[in-house]
This record gives structure tokens, sequence and C-alpha cells, in this order.
């Protein structure tokens, strides 16, 4: 009896667990570089006595975006200051970056790392060369983005989302919705957006910039930004003139 209920309970636990497996891709975010450390530990590579500042033109720059906001309000550009650092610091804000920015804007440094840990554009750790976010949102997912996003991986030597491929040159992450969903799948490569993707197309974006060039970014299906797919479903003839009336019995 008792042999016969504990049979019973692993096949019923086992089936709902393979369900929960079969469900977890749609419904799981996988942790992002940006967003995986709240807590900073000091490293080698990332601890406060690494040195940084901003370089001649980035402080220019820096003093411009500052002087568009009152002066007791200068804090409001922590996130533009973060935003350019990071630029300047291959990618990603270190801890000096954070203290530097908050020097600048004579700021609490933790106001500076509340920010900077929030935001999940903010890299907390090292990337690579190109930085590859897929966007997996519904729009996205629902027209083939876990194509894609598996092409990348395979495409990038087998790396999952997170993590960066050996020689340095190519982060993948998964993120959520770019605002290009009328061209979707999509994702980014730096500033980049590559729209309209097969897993096909999606191989030779990254061939390109594996040979060190950069395909044309936007839709890469050959339709003109995110004109109808369908073609032409309306003003088809020509427009009627200012002051005409557009009905048949007027016309
Ligand atoms: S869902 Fe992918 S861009 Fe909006």
């Amino acid at each position: 009896m008792l042999a016969a209920r504990l049979a019973r309970q692993l096949k019923a636990s086992s089936s709902s667990s393979f369900r929960a497996s079969a469900v977890r891709r749609v419904s799981t975010t996988p942790a992002r570089r940006s967003d995986a450390l709240f807590v900073h530990r000091d490293t080698t590579y990332n601890n406060p006595k690494v040195p940084f500042e901003f370089n001649a033109e980035n402080l220019t720059r820096a003093n411009e975006i500052v002087s568009h906001y009152p002066p007791q309000y200068k804090k409001a550009a922590v996130i533009p200051l973060l935003d350019l650092a990071q630029r300047q610091n291959k990618g990603w804000t270190s801890i000096s970056v954070m203290n530097y920015v908050a020097n600048f804007l004579e700021m609490p440094p933790m106001r500076v790392y509340e920010v900077a840990t929030f935001y999940t554009m903010f890299n907390r750790e090292p990337i690579g060369e190109h930085f590859v976010q897929v966007c997996t949102t519904t729009p996205c997912m629902l027209r083939g983005a876990y194509d894609i996003l598996d092409a990348v991986c395979q495409d990038l030597g087998g790396i999952k989302p997170g993590e960066t491929t050996k020689d340095g040159k190519f982060t993948v992450i998964e993120v959520e919705c770019q605002g290009a969903c009328s061209n979707a799948p999509m994702l980014v490569i730096g500033d980049d957006f590559y729209e309209d993707l097969t897993p096909e197309s999606t191989r030779k974006v990254l061939d390109a910039f594996k040979k060190g060039t950069k395909p044309k970014p936007g839709p890469q299906s050959g339709r003109h930004t995110s004109e109808n797919s369908a073609g032409l479903t309306n003003l088809t003839g020509k427009p009627y003139g200012p002051g005409e009336h557009c009905l048949p019995e007027f016309a």
C-alpha cells in the first residue's frame, strides 16, 4: 500500500516538475549582469583605489550637462553623468566611477550607488567589446525571440545569457522591451537596434561584428523602418486636395 502511494506521489511530483521546467523559460528572466551585484565587494579590478576621472572631452561634456540644471539641483544630472562615465570606462560602472560622479556632483556616494544599482543599463561588472542585448518580452517572444537568443548563444561559442566570450569580444544578456515591438524580434548591439530578425540574419549581423565591420542597423528584412509588411493598404490613390470633398456623392 505504502509503496504504491509513494510511487503515485513520485509520479505526480515528477510530472509537475516537468510542467514547471516546460514553462520556466517563459516566466523567468536570467540574472542580469547589470543588477547582479547589489552589494559591492572589492576585487583587484573593482575597488576604490582604481583611478577614474573624466578625460578632457568628457569633462567638457559633463560640465555642459550640469549647466542645464540650477546649481542647487545639479545632482539631477547623475544619470547622464553615470552614462558618460560608463561609456568612458569601457561600458561598465565601477565603484570608482560611482565615487567620481558623486564627488563631481557633490552628493553622497550612497545616492549614486542607489541609482547605479537600480537602473539596469548600468553594468556593475565588465562587459565585452560588443554588448548584445536580446529582447525576450512578449511581442518579441511571440515572434521567435528565443530562437534569436539561442542563435546568438550558439554563434558565440555556447555562452549563456550574462556571459562574455573568452576573447572578451561579446557579452550577451536578455533584456525587457526596448520599444521596437513593431519590428520584433530584435536585439541591441551597443547603441544600435537590429530588427525583424531571423536566426540566419542574426548570425549574419554577428559575423559582421566578428569581422570588425558594423552592419546597417534597423530591420534586417528589407522593409523600411516599421512600414506595413503587407504593403500599402490605404492612401493607395491620389489624395484629394484642400477644399475638395472626399465622399463619392461630392466627387
Ligand atoms: S517586446 Fe521586444 S522591443 Fe518590445
